[in-house]
């Protein structure tokens, strides 16, 4: 079995979804869980995009050790050099230097000729080497890019210190064979081409990123680039649980291996899905709510006679189990401690207080606590940003009838430490709630996006609202649970707000510390 390097970029290019916009916090828990499942590399960002994700690299490059981790870059010194002082901490740093190299792009994007992209790329690689004995340079747009000229410009990053060569499908474009043999042709025309990694880099926009990924292989690719949930720019990328599992299922065909540990995708798509607010469809593949639910008839027959007749996948091999009954209203410390402990979380004491308070509250309405409604609860407390002063709902109430016209009263606690309140009508209890709070707040706010999703199932199951605002021209998101759909829909907005002021008032300390 060849070894397979995975390249996780759920915190870069999935990061780019439009509407996904994570807090330094919740990117260090997703970095935590992604060295847990054991990908290989984990890209952190793009430090020189701007000063939150300089300090989110930053924060995950500081703590986590046992991946190697990598921040983008465009071919510039001071890319590469906010690069460096974001990674310069962690054991295993690696850069990822990006230029196109698809004629459309050079002409109209860069307005660069292919012998300045070619002299970039490797005064780039070369500057990037003083530092960085990782290297990873990408042809943007390699799929509509020209062979021989590819073949040339690689010749000559490596020849100056490129350790990884990166071919991305950019923009969805290539099929399995033709992406295959873009593959082989460089295996077969770039003299120094074992000196470095062959990486792919599949988009989904034409629904193919798995099956070109899975042709890169066959065809000398030894490092593979994608997301968890298939999160990304567009259509997405492509979805690494599902080339592991493939790998895996069908080793039979495939004579290669990943380091992931398969039973913490599961754990892993649903922190990335409630964190970003990308829910997985039902029927997607490997981790979809229906993926291991058989509903005809003939099926389940099947299936109860020896489940392998409809069933190629375990769900116990990607940890999948059924929610297991956890705790109620009598269930002491002891065991909330036990149960954070299990899930492989690390906890202050501050935080495991809170958390059990919130666990108090929960049970107070829920008379069976799940493991999924632990783990929220777990979240929501670790991805919670104190430093600033925020709003915080007091109260409120909605009237609501089929008869007359919805009314909400909000009461909130303002960051200064008052208490206003106010009352407004709307079309819907939603409208009307939001309505109200927006006349308390001191902004000016849009809702651009409301979702509302049940954590587990039951018909007391904790509700789990995501929404996305412009909050004096900034797009924030924000989250929110409580038992009460209602209750669920307010912490979100109100979440959304507070991130607003963390993120401005970061932004101020920022412009301090730099002068
Ligand atoms: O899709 C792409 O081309 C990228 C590069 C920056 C590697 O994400
Ligand atoms: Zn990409």
């Amino acid at each position: 079995m060849s070894r397979i390097r995975i390249f996780d970029t759920t915190l870069r290019d999935g990061e780019q979804s439009p509407g996904v916009n994570l807090n330094k916090m919740e990117k260090l828990e997703i970095a935590k869980q992604l060295e847990k499942l054991g990908v290989d590399v984990m890209e952190a960002g793009f430090p020189a995009s701007s000063e939150g994700d300089f300090q989110a690299v930053k924060l995950i490059a500081d703590t986590i050790k046992d991946v190697s981790v990598t921040a983008l870059a465009r071919t510039r010194k001071e890319d590469i050099d906010r690069a460096w002082e974001a990674l310069k901490n962690t054991p295993t740093p690696r850069i990822h230097i990006f230029l196109a190299t698809s004629p459309i792009h050079m002409e109209y994007k860069l307005k660069m000729t292919p012998e300045q992209v070619i002299q970039q790329s490797v005064d780039m690689v070369k500057y990037a080497k003083e530092r960085f004995k990782e290297v990873e340079w990408s042809a943007e747009d390699a799929t509509r890019s020209d062979w021989e000229f590819m073949a040339k410009i690689i010749e000559q990053v490596i020849d100056v210190g490129a350790t990884v060569i990166n071919l991305p499908d950019t923009v969805g474009y290539t099929t399995p064979d033709e992406y295959g043999r873009m593959f082989k042709y460089m295996k077969e025309n770039v003299p120094n081409i074992n000196k470095a990694d062959l990486s792919c880099h599949c988009h989904n926009d034409l629904g193919l990123a798995a099956a070109n990924t899975m042709a890169a292989i066959e065809n000398g690719a030894t490092q593979v680039e994608g997301t968890i949930n298939g999160i990304g720019e567009r259509a997405g990328n492509v979805a690494l649980e599902e080339v592991a599992v493939a790998l895996h299922i069908r080793s039979d065909r495939y004579s290669y291996e990943t380091g992931l540990k398969l039973n913490e995708i599961k754990r892993t798509s649903d922190l990335i899905a409630k964190l970003s607010g990308m829910y997985v469809q039902a029927n997607k593949a490997i981790i979809g709510r229906n993926a291991y639910a058989h509903e005809a008839g003939i099926h389940q027959d099947g299936v109860l006679k020896n489940a392998e007749t409809y069933e190629i996948i375990t769900p116990e091999l990607v940890g999948v189990s059924s929610n297991t009954l956890f705790m109620g209203k009598h269930s002491g410390k002891h065991a909330f401690k036990d149960k954070i402990k299990e899930f492989g979380v690390e906890m202050t004491d501050d935080e495991i207080k809170a958390t059990f308070k919130r666990f108090k509250e929960l049970t107070d309405h829920k008379r069976e606590v799940t493991d999924d409604d632990i783990y929220t609860l777990i979240m929501e407390t670790k991805t919670e940003h104190s430093a600033v002063d925020k709003y915080t709902l007091d109260n409120f109430q909605v009237n609501y009838g089929t008869a007359n016209i919805t009314t909400a009263t909000v009461s909130l606690k303002t960051p200064e430490g008052s208490t206003i309140q106010t009352a407004a009508t709307g079309n819907g209890s939603v409208e009307a709630l939001y309505k109200t709070i927006q006349e308390l707040i001191d902004a000016e706010l849009k809702l651009l996006d409301y979702q509302l999703n049940s954590v587990g199932g039951g018909k007391d199951a904790l509700a789990e609202s995501h929404v996305q605002l412009v909050v004096n021209g900034e797009t924030v998101n924000g989250r929110g649970t409580a038992q009460d759909v209602i209750e669920a829909s307010a912490n979100a907005y109100i979440n959304a707000v507070n991130r607003y002021l963390i993120k401005t008032q970061a932004v101020k300390e920022a412009e301090i510390v730099n002068g």
